[in-house]
């Protein structure tokens, strides 16, 4: 049986046409199925209207004392849930109810995670402005980027629009803060099989978004939080400190071959860029990411090593880029070069952390 959460704050207009879609793409999917509606004291009479469609589809309400959270509403209605698949899904129409048929249908096929997800092929936005997709996809991209091994490796795992075996949440402690259930389910679940079924997010017709400034600033908390309690914190500051010790590598190196070995900066950089790599590599493979094995090398070093060379090419392109310029108008060896891997590195950071961790991606769950 599967039963489908539907977190609710002022959505009278709306409820009754996601109560009546969700049911007949349930049903179309010939699963036995209850829906349940957490309402945070609506002041608009959304748990009423629920009440009195009760005679006719398969629905309950759970009645919280105040606005909690959208995350919390989940939980709370996933604790008083009958079935062993468990949803959730927005009540405003935003996530087209008609998307639960397939998803449902990813789990009768195996799938222990199903994901409606707006980054796979077939999905998407409706109309957002193109600010408002930068601002999605950044959140996104911050999220793969502070959790690199867990997140990385789904398209959306912002949505809100899923379902998973509820065998697969047994003593995962979800701890969520705000409105991104799925994050703490993508760290914390225990599945195999994780399936991305695509959707567009349709705009809202009805009613109001209920997301603020204060939601932006919890979910920030939410991946600070997620990073300490997954351990991946601690991989941060191992990384941090291997990237650390490359930098003074590549500015050491550099600055020591142009002025005690005469070498012309534009050749000298490139080698004390790639001997900065090396020690990164070597260091992450021994020390990083070396996950549950003893640390040291393990097969497929070789191959893993030219990924991460490809993968940190534009960083170094910008490292030299940045340095050879800084030297032609004037500045003195060591800042340009300070300059050039100070960039690199931003750079790094900002969009390549996903795929430079990736590289280790043998410790990715398997999916
Ligand atoms: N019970 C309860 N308590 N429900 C809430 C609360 C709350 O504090 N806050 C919001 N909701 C309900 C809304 O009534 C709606 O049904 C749903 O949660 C989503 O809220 P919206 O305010 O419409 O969210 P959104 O459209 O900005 O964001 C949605 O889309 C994201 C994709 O980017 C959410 O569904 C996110 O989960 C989703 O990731
Ligand atoms: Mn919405």
């Amino acid at each position: 049986m599967i039963s489908v959460i539907i977190p609710t704050f002022n959505e009278a207009a709306v409820i009754e046409e996601t109560l009546r879609r969700a049911a007949a793409a349930l049903r179309s999917a010939g699963e036995d199925f209850e829906l349940v509606v957490v309402d945070d004291a609506s002041a608009d009479g959304t748990a009423e209207r629920v009440e009195t469609l009760a005679l006719e589809i398969p629905v309950r309400v759970l009645r919280r004392p105040g606005r909690m959270g959208l995350a919390t509403a989940v939980l709370d209605g996933w604790a008083t849930a009958r079935g062993d698949v468990w949803g959730v899904i927005d009540a405003d129409l935003q996530h087209p109810p008609e998307t639960l048929t397939a998803l449902a249908a990813a789990i009768h096929q195996g799938a222990d995670l199903a994901i409606g997800s707006r980054y796979v092929p077939g999905g998407g936005t409706s109309r957002w402005t193109w600010v408002r997709r930068f601002i999605s996809l950044a959140a996104t991209h911050m999220a793969a980027t502070v959790l690199p091994l867990k997140l990385a490796a789904v398209g959306d795992p912002m949505s809100g629009l899923f379902m998973i075996r509820s065998s697969a949440l047994q003593d995962a402690h979800l701890n969520p803060l705000g409105y991104k259930i799925l994050l703490e389910v993508i760290a914390k679940a225990h599945y195999k099989n994780l399936v991305e079924v695509p959707y567009v997010f349709q705009e809202r017709e009805r009613g109001a978004s209920k997301l603020g400034t204060r939601q932006y600033a919890e979910y920030l908390q939410h991946l600070m939080r997620l990073a300490l309690g997954t351990g991946q914190f601690w991989g941060w500051v191992r990384y941090g400190m291997v990237a650390l010790a490359g930098a003074l590598i590549d500015v050491a190196l550099f600055a020591n071959l142009v002025e005690k070995w005469a070498w012309a900066p534009v050749a000298a950089l490139p080698v004390a860029i790639e001997v900065a790599l090396l020690s990164n590599y070597v260091w992450s493979e021994m020390i990083t990411f070396h996950g549950d094995e003893a640390s040291g090398f393990r097969r497929g070093y070789l191959k893993r090593l030219f990924r991460y060379e490809w993968i940190c090419l534009p960083g170094a392109a910008l490292n030299l880029s940045v340095t050879m310029l800084w030297i032609l108008f004037g500045g003195h060896l060591l800042f340009a070069a300070a300059a050039g891997v100070i960039s690199g590195g931003l750079f790094n950071l900002a969009v390549n952390i996903p795929a430079i961790w990736r590289t280790w991606g043998r410790q990715l769950p398997e999916h």
